[in-house]
């Protein structure tokens, strides 16, 4: 524990955390409630952020402790388990309730067992108790059967026995202590290493641990599904700044080369908006996410490539990154950055780079997240405004031309160039 001395009375553990902010945000949630719209996903979000203060405010201090520590940690094992075991598929696989008994039986698991673990699920919402022992299923419980969706709880709860990805989250205090409560640097040895034993970096360790790195990539799929994207109405002019300018008949003639671009999700959506396109659409990722590619449109084409290596596709209109640097220290994304600069004609060939710009002040809490994840898992970073000028600027020698989107939590496309 730290040295400095406690000064706080032990009697605030009792009281609701804000309870005079309670009604303030009663009225905005009246307010925001009033006009929600199915279409309308702004106010929702507003919604929920309320919802969620709402919560922060009337809980007190020992509820909020025991939700975080007992309730939440046993509800993503619970529901990884779950997944395993066919839980979820045997619930969505008729509208009708089904008793712990009858679950038991068809997911050969032991009744007694599983029935308490499914009372934590419905006392925490996710599925509906309709008597003692009996539960339906709910949208959240039915959405479980989708694999882009389940993944993210087996990669993180552990398949094939590693502990997964949660264990690097759990050592995170004696990692830092270790080294001293300072940013991790080193992607062979921090956090993720010190939690597994390995020598191995995380897209490594994932693979070598099936069915980890499977998951992983549809875990990627998972988290990009139903998000703003840069292909979207008013985000990034995709007419103007690339398709009204594409050469056909270039050295490569590639209009969009996607490099990591993981199962395909980016480029396939870039197609599905813009289908009469011009120029080849190239997927690049390494050789076992390519390999469990089974389904993408014929114009796209998935190519095993190693970002370090030299870019084979020259002169391409663009080259797309989408949650790549992020996973990388400087020295690493100067690598990657290097071999597509290479690549690029000057005066033509765009640079998109699809990432979080981490604001000043109230940052989403789905990019705060997922920066803390970045150090534990990768030793790597969100990176805020002035760190990507850092980076792709001086560093990498690019001019950053745009910066497109900036809605909260979501990814903001980097435009950059080889300055001529
Ligand atoms: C965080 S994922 C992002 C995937 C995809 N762009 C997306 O947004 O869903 C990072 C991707 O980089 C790929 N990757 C890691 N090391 C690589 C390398 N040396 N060469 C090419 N791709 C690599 C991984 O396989 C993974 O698909």
């Amino acid at each position: 524990m730290g040295s400095i001395e406690n000064t706080v009375d032990p009697a605030v553990i009792l009281q609701p955390n804000d309870l005079p902010a309670v009604p303030s945000i009663l009225s905005e949630l009246q307010a925001l409630g009033a006009s929600l719209d199915p279409n309308d996903d702004q106010t929702r979000q507003s919604l929920l952020a309320s919802a969620r203060s709402l919560i922060v405010a009337l809980e007190k201090p020992r509820e909020t402790m025991i939700r975080h520590c007992w309730a939440e940690n046993a509800l993503s094992s619970v529901i990884s388990l779950g997944v395993e075991a066919g839980i979820w598929d045997y619930l969505a696989s008729t509208p009708a309730p089904k008793t712990v008994e009858q679950i038991a039986a068809a997911t050969r698991t032991e009744a007694g067992f599983i029935g308490r673990l499914l009372k934590h699920v419905a006392a925490m919402g996710y599925i509906r108790e309709v008597a003692q022992d009996t539960y339906a299923s709910t949208s959240f419980s039915d959405a479980l059967t989708i694999p882009i969706l389940n993944a993210g709880y087996r990669v993180f709860t552990g398949p094939g026995n590693t502990g997964g990805l949660q264990k690097c989250v759990s050592t995170l205090p004696s990692y830092a202590r270790q080294t001293g409560y300072r940013t991790p640097t080193s992607m062979l040895d921090g956090n993720l290493q010190f939690a597994h034993g390995t020598k191995l970096n995380m897209f490594e360790w994932l693979m070598a641990n099936p069915p980890a790195g499977e998951c992983f990539n549809l875990h990627m799929s998972g988290y990009a599904h139903g998000r703003p994207r840069w292909v979207d109405p008013g985000f990034y002019p995709v007419k103007e700044r690339l398709l009204d300018g594409y050469v056909s008949g270039g050295s490569s003639s590639a209009l969009l080369v996607d490099v990591g671009g993981g199962l395909g999700h980016d480029i396939s959506n870039f197609l599905a908006k813009h289908p009469e396109c011009k120029g080849r659409l190239v997927l690049q990722d390494l050789e076992p996410v390519i390999s469990q590619i089974s389904a993408l449109d014929a114009r796209i084409e998935p190519t095993v490539h190693d970002f370090h290596a030299e870019q084979p596709v020259k002169g391409a209109r663009a080259y797309y990154m989408h949650s790549v640097l992020h996973d990388w220290p400087d020295e690493v994304c100067l690598s990657i950055l290097g071999q597509i600069k290479k690549a690029m004609k000057p005066g033509y060939s765009r640079l998109l780079i699809n990432e979080n710009v981490i604001p000043d002040t109230k940052a989403h809490w789905e990019t705060t997240g997922l920066d803390i994840l970045m150090s534990l898992l990768l030793s790597s970073k969100e990176r805020t405004r002035m760190e990507w000028s850092r980076l792709l600027e001086e560093q990498a020698g690019f001019k950053i031309t745009g910066i497109y989107g900036g809605l909260s939590g979501v990814e903001s496309l980097i435009e950059c160039v080889v300055p001529e």
